[in-house]
């Protein structure tokens, strides 16, 4: 089979290095890191199945577009992917489904609707929680117990300044607190097959989960605190609702759904879903997943998934080294020195994603500069979370450029989620 991966980060060089197992893979536009990358668009590609990583030709409808040329996508519609695309569509369809989530109101731009958000803040107890409704690359949620900079945010947002036409429409929800969890479905219309293993994201950009959000800072699974039950139990709150609600109104979901959950004090809450796999979040999934990856996913694009997924009960870390200045304003261009060095490790595979060929001609043949924020996933595979860290982290201290990042404590306890003030 032949697989065309589009898509350009960490996310799908795990997924054409995974699908490289069984099938010949073309990746677009992919990045100098990553083997098989062509400039050519999706379009013009001749595959068997093509596989969509980013939320965002998905939710501007490029599966719809293949699809109408008769290709074999795995990856939802338009009308699937405003799932992520909308938060205020995603809590009105998860609330439909009666899936446990925290309260909310929507609101737009308009005067009277932005009085209302106001009012609706002065409701709410800390901490308080604003969300573009749009998309943001991660990067659209204010979460803070400070009253006032709650409301500042509300007028950035709605008035355009922040997040442009993403932050017109916000969702303000109830703020919870409790360790989060994230849980990934292979969807073929009507059935959702779960990934059983949790994976825990690290989204804040400093140690002890202080400063702003990130798309990632780092992963781990599985997960001590939620076993493969847990894991179950979270899925079957979640995912068959939602296909259930999704079909109800019309859309026939392929692909990968993504759900964020919180444990509070309470139960789970769903916090959020998105339309493909999390970034940092699949490269410490896909390459334990066991049996032909692209048959599992050409299965579910035609509408018959597997019954069931298996994944490998070992364990990955994943460090993401991020550019200095990253999440605000990344410096590019710095000479990336140790790779080799670190892919030479046991158990180690680093994936490339914010990364570029340098313009001087006098660098090494085959050297990458750094391109973008998130630039390297370092991951560390082992029996158990305690080894793959420890590869992990060995070799990120092989690599280095100037200013590169990261966060020293990803997989080295729950993350607390008190007190988040920088
Ligand atoms: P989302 O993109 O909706 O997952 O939000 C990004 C991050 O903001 C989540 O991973 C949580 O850490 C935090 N968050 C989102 N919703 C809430 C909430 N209702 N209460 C507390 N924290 C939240
Ligand atoms: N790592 C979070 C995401 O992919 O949305």
């Amino acid at each position: 089979m032949r697989v065309c991966v589009v898509g350009q980060g960490g996310r799908e060089h795990a997924f054409a290095e995974t699908l490289r197992r069984t099938a010949e893979v073309v990746v677009t536009p992919g990045n100098p890191g990553i083997e098989g990358s062509v400039a050519t668009p999706p379009s013009q590609i001749d595959a068997d199945l093509f596989v969509i990583g980013p939320e965002g030709p998905l939710a501007d409808g490029l599966a719809d577009r293949l699809r109408a040329e008769g290709r074999l996508v795995f990856g939802p519609g338009a009308d699937g992917a405003a799932l992520e695309g909308s938060k205020a569509w995603m809590k009105e369809v998860v609330s439909a489904a009666g899936i446990p989530t925290a309260a909310y109101q929507a609101f737009d731009s308009d005067p009277a609707s932005r009085r209302q958000a106001h009012a609706y803040l002065e409701t709410l107890a800390p901490p308080y929680v604003i969300k573009t409704s749009g998309l943001a690359a991660g990067k659209g949620v204010l979460v803070t117990d400070d009253l006032a900079e709650a409301h500042a945010d509300v007028d950035a947002k709605l008035g355009g300044t922040a997040f442009g036409d993403a932050g017109r429409r916000i969702v303000i929800e109830e703020g919870l607190t409790g360790p989060e969890v994230s849980l990934f479905a292979v969807c073929d219309g009507r059935r959702a097959v779960l990934l059983p293993t949790a994976v825990r994201d690290y989204k804040r950009v400093g140690d002890g989960d202080i400063g702003p959000n990130t798309g990632g800072m780092g992963c781990v699974s599985p997960l001590a605190d939620v076993d493969s039950r847990a894991c179950a139990e979270l899925a079957s709150l979640a995912f068959g609702p939602t296909l259930a609600e999704l079909n109800r109104r019309g859309v026939d979901y392929r692909g990968v759904l993504y759900a964020g959950f919180m444990l509070t004090p309470t139960g789970p809450r769903l916090l959020e879903f998105n339309v493909r796999f999390g970034d940092p979040e699949a490269q410490v999934t896909l390459p334990r997943v066991q049996g032909d990856l692209a048959e599992l996913l050409a299965g579910a694009a035609a509408g018959e998934a597997a019954e069931r997924i298996d994944v490998s009960d070992d364990a990955m870390v994943c460090v993401v080294c991020a550019a200095e200045g990253y999440p605000n304003d990344p410096r590019a261009g710095d000479l990336i020195t140790g790779l080799d060095h670190a892919r030479a490790m046991t158990g180690v595979t680093v994936f490339c994603a914010g990364v570029g060929l340098p313009d001087d001609a006098s660098a090494p043949p085959g050297s990458l500069v750094t391109a973008g924020g998130r630039v390297l996933n370092v991951c560390g595979r082992g029996p158990d979370v305690a080894t793959a860290r420890d590869r992990a982290y060995e070799a990120v201290r092989r690599i280095g450029w100037p200013g590169m990042t990261y966060r020293t404590d990803i997989a080295a306890a729950v993350p607390p989620l008190v007190d988040r003030r920088p």
